[in-house]
């Protein structure tokens, strides 16, 4: 077990008003009023659990002034995240003046900060909140900044005289100076002005500071580059969680970086899988929205009490991956008092029921469990299987325990759908709904509807009546497109309603994905001019016969790889990928492709062709410097037909990746 915790678990007894240990006042030598109840405890540990809060970057970049600071922390105690437990306010970079005042000390920016850091703490320790600050272990900032690099000890004097009670340590301009060097001499400093000041270490898990950043005096570290509001990115970042979980405790916790709920990139499904997620990591929360602004679905992800106490839990034990179906995965964390946390994750396109059993969450085994479902605050009772239907991009997330009574809960019932992801004009899709019943007693009169948007007929009848313990019912349905529907993507909303116990109370609900599609053309086709029926990419659309461009809004410039330019193609920007419904009948793909001329010779991707699922073609890494190449892919049979553009493992900057020529020939 890892040497913090003991002191941790010490803060938590203390918190909990079990145990006695000395708790020194923070010794604030300074202007700003004292921290609010900042709790320093021999050995460390001021992360007990791990740091809710706020931080500038991911909404508002350098776009920063001190009325933003005052009035983020005013929005933290009106939308209720302050009593939801978020407490640091963290400035991020651009908060500095470009240069040290007279005496070499860092100094606030006089326009957007004219009365300084110190009399921003005041005002959000005032408001019972915390201050977090920034700065780089390099000789500047990411943004040019001055930064702490042997400047550490006046820096860190300032910090505490300032109030501060958080900093945020960054690695960019490290001119080449060991990691642990530089990151222990801040830990140093910031130990020596005797104020509890967190001391999170951004060092994007470049030298795994996971090993070594609990004996810098770290409270949490970074374990990858930025995170953008992108559902890619929030994935990629997950995926290189796997395997640090024994290096997380409190006041020792993998950073996978800020949230993104709220900020626009992602659908509030993936914003609630995003937030799921994060929470069985114990990672620590720094929303990263405008407070000012959100709108009541984005407070109500944010703040939802029983997911906190899942992150928030006092033993601070990291949940982990239990198992990868490909496109769902169920990730779990033992709780403190007993019982799992699970989230089960789709990433697929489709709705897909994922299924847990208490062996895979590291339950004992039992007659029954209690299961609540701690997005919908309900509990039934599972004989063993933890079950939910959940859409594309979505995540369940419960809590499950042993139940002495499980009889005396209602069953746990599931209700399921299975579609296919695209029909075309004229043909009908054939969907199927199962109602599973997972309790320990028999459920009545269960039915089920489907209903589609207008313009669509369903055909099917949902009256499956009794559903005794531990089986499941299924009835199909036939879902079709008039001739009036415009190709695009509908969801198809499914309600189930049963008796239990003489209650009819009892309802779920699911919703699956349908694309009406519109069939490639016979012949050869230009991929660009050809619809597809899914786009992502990592940096503004995917462009049709242009280069990804230079920003995000979409501003192609004519592609050229190795100074030869072509007229067609696709422009993307790694992680990307382009979906096709083939729907069987092509045979033949190819692409000349290449890093767009526009990066010169940086960058680093993989080109890959997929069809249902299965690598069909693909690159080596490819390099900006490298000259173009054919890629070529037999898709025959396949039913959807993916481009794929990895970031080659390197981080997905500069990779402008050109599908040039890209063609598809078709029956
Ligand atoms: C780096 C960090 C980000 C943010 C920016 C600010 O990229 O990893 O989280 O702090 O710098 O410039």
């Amino acid at each position: 077990m890892r040497t913090r915790w003991l002191a941790a678990a010490a803060a938590a007894a203390v918190i909990a008003g079990t145990a006695q240990v000395s708790v020194g006042a923070p010794a604030a030598a300074t202007p700003s009023a004292p921290a609010p109840a900042a709790t320093a405890v021999e050995g460390g540990g001021l992360a007990p659990t791990p740091p809710m809060g706020w931080n500038s970057w991911n909404k508002f970049g350098c776009d920063i002034d001190e009325e933003l600071i005052r009035e983020t922390a005013d929005a933290l105690i009106e939308s209720g995240m302050k009593d939801a437990g978020y407490e640091y306010v963290n400035i991020d970079d651009c908060w500095m003046a470009p240069e040290r005042d007279a005496e070499g000390r860092l100094q606030a920016d006089p326009e957007r900060f004219p009365n300084g850091i110190a009399a921003l703490a005041d005002y959000v320790h005032e408001r019972g909140l915390k201050l977090g600050i920034y700065s780089s272990a390099g000789t500047k900032t990411c943004q040019g900044l001055p930064a702490s690099l042997g400047h550490e000890k006046e820096d860190a004097q300032s910090f505490a005289d300032w109030g501060v009670d958080y900093l945020k340590y960054d690695n960019c301009f490290n001119q080449g100076v060991p990691a642990i060097e530089r990151y222990k001499a801040m830990g140093d400093a910031l130990a020596a002005t005797g104020r509890p000041i967190v001391y999170s270490l951004c060092e994007w898990g470049a030298n795994d500071p996971w090993l070594w950043g609990d004996s810098v005096n770290g409270d949490l570290w970074r374990t990858t580059g930025d995170i953008s509001d992108r559902w890619s990115s929030m994935t990629s970042l997950l995926d290189q969680q796997v395997g640090l979980e024994e290096y997380s405790g409190p006041s020792a916790w993998n950073d996978p970086d800020m949230l993104e709920v709220g900020n626009g990139g992602m659908t509030d499904r993936e914003y609630h899988a995003h937030m799921s997620l994060w929470s069985v990591l114990n990672a620590p929360l720094i929303a990263g929205n405008d407070l000012r602004t959100m709108d009541d679905t984005t407070r109500a992800i944010l703040t939802d009490p029983e997911v906190l106490a899942v992150n928030q839990d006092w033993g601070g034990e990291q949940g982990s991956k239990r198992r990868d179906d490909g496109d769902t995965e169920v990730w779990a964390k033992p709780m403190s008092d007993g019982g799992a946390a699970v989230v089960l994750f789709n990433r697929g396109d489709t709705t897909r029921t994922i299924t847990a059993t208490p062996a895979e969450l590291g339950l004992p085994s039992a007659k029954g469990y209690a299961v609540t479902d701690v997005w919908a605050d309900t509990t039934r009772s599972t004989s063993g299987p933890v079950r939910a239907s959940v859409p594309s991009h979505g995540a369940a997330m419960y809590v499950v325990e042993p139940a002495s009574k499980p009889h005396a809960l209602a069953p746990a019932v599931t209700v399921g759908v299975e579609t296919p992801a695209y029909v075309e004009p004229g043909d009908s899709a054939s969907v199927r709904t199962t109602v599973f019943n997972d309790g320990l007693t028999a459920v009545e009169d269960a039915r089920v509807e489907l209903t589609a948007p207008e313009g669509w007929t369903v055909e099917g009848t949902g009256d499956i009546g009794d559903v005794p313990p531990r089986q499941s019912r299924t009835v199909e349905w036939s879902v079709a497109p008039s001739g009036s529907v415009e190709p695009g993507t509908v969801e198809l909303e499914v309600h189930g309603v049963w008796t239990w116990r003489e209650s009819n109370d009892y309802t779920a609900e699911t919703t699956a994905a349908l694309a009406l599609v519109e069939p490639v053309p016979a012949g050869r086709s230009y991929l660009s001019d050809v619809s597809w029926v899914g786009a992502e990419n990592a940096w503004g659309p995917v462009e049709r016969d242009t280069s990804n461009g230079e920003s995000s809004a979409g501003d192609g410039r004519p592609m050229t790889i190795g100074g030869v330019s072509y007229a067609k193609g696709l422009g993307a920007h790694a992680t990307s990928e382009i979906t096709y419904f083939t729907d069987r009948s092509c045979t033949e793909l190819t692409a000349t492709v290449g890093i767009d001329d526009e990066v010169g010779d940086r960058g680093s991707v993989t080109f890959e062709v997929w069809g249902d699922g299965e690598r069909l073609a693909a690159t080596d890494v490819v390099r900006g410097a490298d000259a173009a190449q054919t890629l070529a892919a037999d898709v025959s049979g396949a039913e959807v037909v993916e481009l794929r553009v990895t970031e080659a493992g390197d981080g997905n900057t500069y990779d402008h990746a050109d599908w040039a020529d890209a063609t598809i020939d078709c029956s």
